[in-house]
């Protein structure tokens, strides 16, 4: 039975990939999660796998060398797929110096860990071992508007916010590890992710929750920054994609060919919104264009991100399946049955109850 060590599988979209390799592979793979459990991190995205015997969860930090040396000496793992890092901008403009913690030293743990578990005497490394970096495609800086260019593999790195520098450190570490070593490992850049148990600091669900409540939907600057967004199943059964059938040491950019400016994406909330929530619901009555707050902008805000997914669509034959129409209405339809979920959130108890619960693990 193959072992995967996923880092980062209680956040937004290692828990959907957790789920989509379940769904796809059930009993046929073993999935070891290993998550600090920071704000972001929240069992409760798991609760529908928690109990199974092909799944274990480790509460580490992807920074302590010990806990993740533990994890390989105790497994035999086969595939890495690393979610694990901080990833909100607007955070890593207040805070920058746990993101280069986080991404680039925990990256260089992972990496280093897996490059003493796998290594054979002479140097080579084992068969059929695979380690796969979870990457966005902010690392390619910001494109103009309207001029109908892309990010491809071999667009040069240019990294504006401190997140995305702290991403583009730990890619150039892989790709290290890739040129010295023969490291066998894969990056994928992704663009704009959304879906279920998308943390509602992010747009998408910050719109949702907030809409429905009647608050503010607050836009940075002139609203027509553009992100090409990709709901967030695709992105999973991508990365499996690129791990199964995918060529080692090469990266794969992974984009939506969606692109979409933020203004856009807010009246599509509200417009879907009005058209499913039923009639007599009071909602209805404060979902409006009225809570639009244009606010300062975002420092150093990237203006376009368009990822051009030639490359995977060619090689291995993934493409973005579901449209932003279905997509988010399968969204918001998630959030409608999840309002628990939400309301856990928002007032910080998924915390508490389940770091109390594995404190001791
Ligand atoms: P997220 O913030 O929702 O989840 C991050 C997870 O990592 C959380 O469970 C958190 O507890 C865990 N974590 C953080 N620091 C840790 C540490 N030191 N040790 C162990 N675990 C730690 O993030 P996400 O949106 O799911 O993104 C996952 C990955 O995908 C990131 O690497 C991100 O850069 C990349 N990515 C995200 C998007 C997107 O749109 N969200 C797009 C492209 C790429
Ligand atoms: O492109 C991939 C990246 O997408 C990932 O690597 C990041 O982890 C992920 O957070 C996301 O980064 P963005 O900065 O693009 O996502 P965010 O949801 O924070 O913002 C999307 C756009 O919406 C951006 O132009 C800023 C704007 N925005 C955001 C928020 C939270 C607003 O106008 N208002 C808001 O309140």
């Amino acid at each position: 039975m193959r072992t995967y060590l996923v880092t980062g599988g209680a956040g937004f979209i290692g828990s959907n990939y957790i789920h989509y390799m379940f769904k796809k592979y059930d009993n046929e793979i073993r999935i070891i999660n290993v998550d600090k459990l920071t704000y972001a991190g929240n069992l409760e995205n798991l609760k529908d796998v928690e109990n199974r015997d092909n799944y274990t969860f480790v509460k580490a930090d992807i920074c302590d060398k010990e806990a993740i040396r533990k994890v390989f000496a105790e497994n035999d793992i086969d595939r890495v797929v690393h979610f694990a890092a901080e990833s909100h901008v607007d955070r890593s403009i207040k805070n920058p110096e746990v993101f280069v913690q986080t991404n680039v030293l925990g990256t260089a743990v992972m990496l280093n860990c897996a490059k003493e578990a796998w290594e054979l005497p002479d140097g080579t490394f084992k068969e059929g071992k695979k380690f796969l970096h979870v990457s966005t495609d902010e690392v390619y800086g910001s494109l103009p508007d309207d001029d109908n260019a892309f990010f491809y593999e071999t667009s040069p790195y240019d990294p504006h916010s401190p997140y995305s520098a702290s991403k583009a450190s730990s890619d150039m570490l892989v790709k290290a590890y890739m040129d010295t070593y023969k490291f066998p490992a894969n990056i994928t850049n992704c663009s704009n992710n959304y879906g279920p148990y998308q943390f509602p600091e992010k747009l998408i669900p910050l719109i949702i929750n907030n809409a429905l409540q009647g608050k503010d939907l607050p836009v940075y600057g002139d609203g027509k920054n553009v992100r090409d967004w990709l709901y967030v199943e695709d992105h999973a059964k991508g990365i499996d994609m690129v791990q199964e059938q995918g060529k080692l040491f090469e990266t794969y950019n992974i984009g939506g060919h969606n692109e979409k400016q933020n203004i856009q994406i807010i009246h599509i909330i509200l417009d879907t919104l009005q058209e499913m929530l039923p009639e007599g619901d009071p909602r209805k009555e404060l979902v409006s264009e009225k809570l639009i707050k244009y606010v300062t902008d975002r420092k150093g805000h990237d203006r376009r991100y368009a990822i051009a997914p030639d490359k995977i669509k060619a090689d291995i034959g993934w493409y973005p399946e579901t449209c932003f129409e279905e997509g988010i209405k399968k969204t918001i339809a998630w959030f409608f049955e999840n309002e628990e979920w939400m309301k856990n959130v928002t007032s910080g108890d998924y915390q508490k109850y389940y770091t109390d619960m594995y404190s001791n693990k």
